[in-house]
């Protein structure tokens, strides 16, 4: 079989896991791919700590030396630099790269997608959106023969998380945000998660695949749920709903003419409604479409093991690509849909 050579950026709590994996179902991954999987190299910041499982010799602060050494890149090392640069580096050289990070991806995803049809590179996103949830692979082949009408969904797993273990458990907001940052749900910089921006550059993802056109996290309307109380969430259950962060994305008319309208805020959903009933770190995103209806995608939306699933089923099909040929879906924008002003509808 055809040697794929994997770097790695990022040993924090997805990478360690992706590295876990990899090494201990490597024969598994490698028959699945087609191609005999071998981690060549991984980058972190601190070259002193120690990284169970994983080879001390791989390990090095040269993020440029274990680009150049791989074949696939993953990148997880999170925030925007020198991610976006890391990423923009591998995609140049015609490298395929899978990446769990949704911040560059939904400010800079144009300018990647470029980089990677201009060098016949490929683009992985899985884990990107909803953890261990497929839905980037739903919205982009599964449902390729479908119109989406609407996403409707729960993206930040911190966030649910918090909300339901203020009420379920009655911690502080602060107690529960600081165990969803030691369970490893929350960002490096957690206000991402509560302020609302980590859900809103998975709207603006989402929103990108489901309409094929091109949504910026700036075009996003966020609010997070900072302001939230365990009363507001129990006087809201009294009154037959839940309180919940829902990142939405509709095509709606506004004059007769088709826009996007977009939201992140904590929303009053009805006790009925399937996605009051998730609660914890997990994720839910309700897809209504023209022909096949509603579909709704659940699971595991954060956390390093889930994470890591998606990232490695992206390794499978990059590596699979390597070895046999082929590249990742290209990104299919088409129509220039505008952004409807908040308020309009
Ligand atoms: P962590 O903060 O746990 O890990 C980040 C890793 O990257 C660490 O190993 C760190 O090194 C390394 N790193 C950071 N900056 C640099 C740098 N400048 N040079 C070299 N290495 C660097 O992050 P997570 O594993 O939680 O998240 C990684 C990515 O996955 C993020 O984009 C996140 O949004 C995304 N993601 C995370 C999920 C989760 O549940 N945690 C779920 C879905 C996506 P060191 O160890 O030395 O500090
Ligand atoms: N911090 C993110 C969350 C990780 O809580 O959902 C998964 O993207």
């Amino acid at each position: 079989m055809k040697e794929v050579r994997i770097g790695l950026l990022g040993a924090g709590t997805v990478g360690s896991q992706v590295a876990r994996i990899l090494s201990e179902q490597n024969r598994e991954l490698s028959e699945r791919a087609g191609a005999n999987l071998v981690l060549s190299g991984v980058a972190v910041r601190d070259v002193s700590k120690t990284r169970e499982g994983i080879d001390p010799a791989l390990i090095t602060d040269d993020i440029e030396r274990v680009i150049q050494e791989a074949d696939l890149v993953i990148e997880l090392m999170g925030g925007m630099e020198p991610a976006r640069s890391a990423m923009l580096a591998a995609l140049n050289q015609g490298k395929t790269v899978v990446t769990g990070n949704k911040a560059v991806l939904a400010a800079h995803g144009p300018e990647l997608n470029e980089a990677a049809e201009a060098h016949d590179a490929s683009l992985y996103f899985e884990a990107a959106v909803a953890g261990a949830v497929p839905v980037v692979y739903g919205l982009r082949e599964s449902l390729a023969g479908d119109r989406i009408n609407q996403v409707l969904g729960i993206v930040n797993g911190t966030t649910n998380f918090i909300l339901d273990q203020m009420t379920t458990q009655g911690w502080s907001y602060e107690q529960a945000l600081k165990v969803a940052q030691d369970l490893g749900y929350a960002e490096a910089d957690p206000s991402a998660d509560v302020e609302g921006h980590d859900a809103a550059a998975k709207c603006a993802i989402l929103a990108s695949l489901a309409f094929h056109t091109r949504v910026s996290i700036a075009d996003v309307p966020t609010k997070g749920i900072t302001d939230i109380t365990a009363e507001d969430i129990e006087q809201a259950r009294e009154a037959g709903y839940a309180v919940k962060l829902l990142a939405k994305a509709q095509r709606v008319l506004v004059d007769g003419v088709e826009q996007i309208a977009l939201g992140v805020e904590p929303t009053l959903v009805p006790l009925t409604h399937p996605l009051a009933g998730i609660n914890g770190p997990y994720n839910a995103i309700v897809l209504e479409t023209e022909f096949a209806g509603r579909l709704m995608f659940y699971g595991a939306g954060a956390g390093g093991a889930p994470t890591a699933s998606a990232v490695l089923s992206d390794v499978v099909a990059g590596a699979g690509h390597i070895a046999h040929g082929g590249h990742a879906p290209r990104e299919s924008v088409y129509a220039d849909l505008p952004i409807c002003e908040p308020g309009k509808v």
